[in-house]
């Protein structure tokens, strides 16, 4: 079978140095926020620029959840952000005790849509959480003019789009904080769960050392309420070694995309954009295309781990559906719910599967007509 993603392959790609990292920790004696997490923290913030700071947090979730806290939002503080997206998005903004409103998105970048963000604001619209789906950036100018208008904070939600661009800027330095993934299956993925919080602020990144471990000061005093979400020195370690071929990885992933997009150009799929004033982190490989249920079975049939990312939009789900404001009227969304198919995507991925999967499309295409 040839997976959707394959973290295994990474692991694989990158051995002897993960082994080494790996050995260094166990040695040490040193396994929660240590020297590994410093450091991880150093160069994560170094790959965005001179300016930045990085947090070491437990997953994407908990980031997520500790920007908004951090920022002081919670009870009856909205927060717009799309439904098109994986439900730890909606998870984090919950967690922190704020109210997710949906925005629809926008059919070419299918990121949130600036148009329905300015739709969806009201009284209580405190935020505006980005998220840059799939690896492609969302038009972040365009939302930090309507925050500004409007006077919100903007976090990006980063955890598909480690290493993404716009006019050779980094995502996640658009906004003041974002916030990051490294689920094993991420651009920038661990063994375990991970994230980390960007931001320009020292005394942000101060604060979210403090709420990530109980609220304390230097001297382990709790001097706020706070929680337990610390990254830990193995996944630090793993990290360092995978920030270093982010971006190589990153290029093998666009690679990959252009044969897909171009071997597709006579077909009736919409593929995904990559526009040259761009980097695409190219996470995911999505096409959309009617009859996709069908395509997806023959694939599978065929040996290939065609997927959907995701089988419902956060506004479909029960836990949602009917709960959250702007979840009645997004069209787009839903309409891309019914087409989207997942193909194959990581920086392993060989020629020779490849061409396998582009043969596979291209014949059921065929056959069917
Ligand atoms: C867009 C998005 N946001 C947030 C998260 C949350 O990450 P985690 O699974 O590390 O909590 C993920 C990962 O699943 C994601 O894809």
């Amino acid at each position: 079978m040839i997976p959707f993603g394959d973290p295994s392959a990474s692991y694989q790609a990158h051995k002897s140095e993960i082994d080494q990292a790996i050995k260094r920790v166990l040695d040490s004696g040193r396994y929660i926020l240590g020297t590994e997490v410093d450091m991880f923290e150093n160069e994560f913030a170094s790959f965005h620029g001179n300016d930045f700071h990085a947090v070491g947090v437990a997953n994407g979730t908990d980031a997520i959840a500790l920007c908004l806290s951090g920022l002081g939002l919670g009870t009856g503080d909205e927060v717009i952000t799309p439904s098109h997206t994986a439900v730890a998005t909606v998870a984090g903004i919950e967690q922190a005790g704020c109210k997710p409103i949906f925005a629809d998105i926008d059919p070419n970048t299918r990121c949130i849509s600036p148009d329905s963000i300015k739709e969806n604001l009201g009284d209580n619209t405190q935020a505006i959480m980005p998220v840059h789906i799939y690896g492609q950036p969302a038009e972040m100018q365009r939302i930090l003019d309507i925050a500004n208008v409007h006077n919100l904070a903007v976090i990006e939600d980063c955890s598909q789009a480690h290493g993404a661009e716009i006019d050779g800027q980094k995502v996640g330095t658009f906004a003041d904080i974002s916030a990051y993934s490294c689920y094993p299956t991420k651009n920038l993925g661990g063994t375990g769960d991970g994230g980390v919080i960007l931001c320009r602020s020292k005394e942000f990144a101060e604060k979210i050392k403090s709420l990530r471990q109980y609220g304390w000061n230097a001297e382990r005093e709790s001097i706020m309420s706070g929680f337990n979400s610390r990254l830990d020195e193995l996944q630090a370690a793993i990290l360092r070694v995978k920030l270093q071929h982010l971006a190589d990885d990153n290029a093998k992933r666009r690679a990959i995309a252009l044969s897909y997009n171009e071997a597709f150009k006579d077909l009736p799929i919409t593929s995904p954009v990559l526009a040259k004033t761009e980097l695409h982190a190219m996470h995911l490989y999505v096409i959309e295309c009617d009859q996709r249920n069908e395509l997806m079975e023959y694939l599978r049939n065929n040996q290939i781990g065609a997927s959907l990312h995701y089988p419902l939009a956060v506004h479909q789900h029960n836990a949602y559906a009917h709960r959250i404001l702007g979840g009645y009227n997004l069209p787009i969304t839903d309409l891309f719910y019914q087409k989207n198919l997942t193909l194959p995507m990581y920086p392993e991925l060989s020629n020779d599967a490849l061409e396998h999967v582009i043969s596979m499309v291209k014949k059921w295409f065929r056959e069917k007509n």
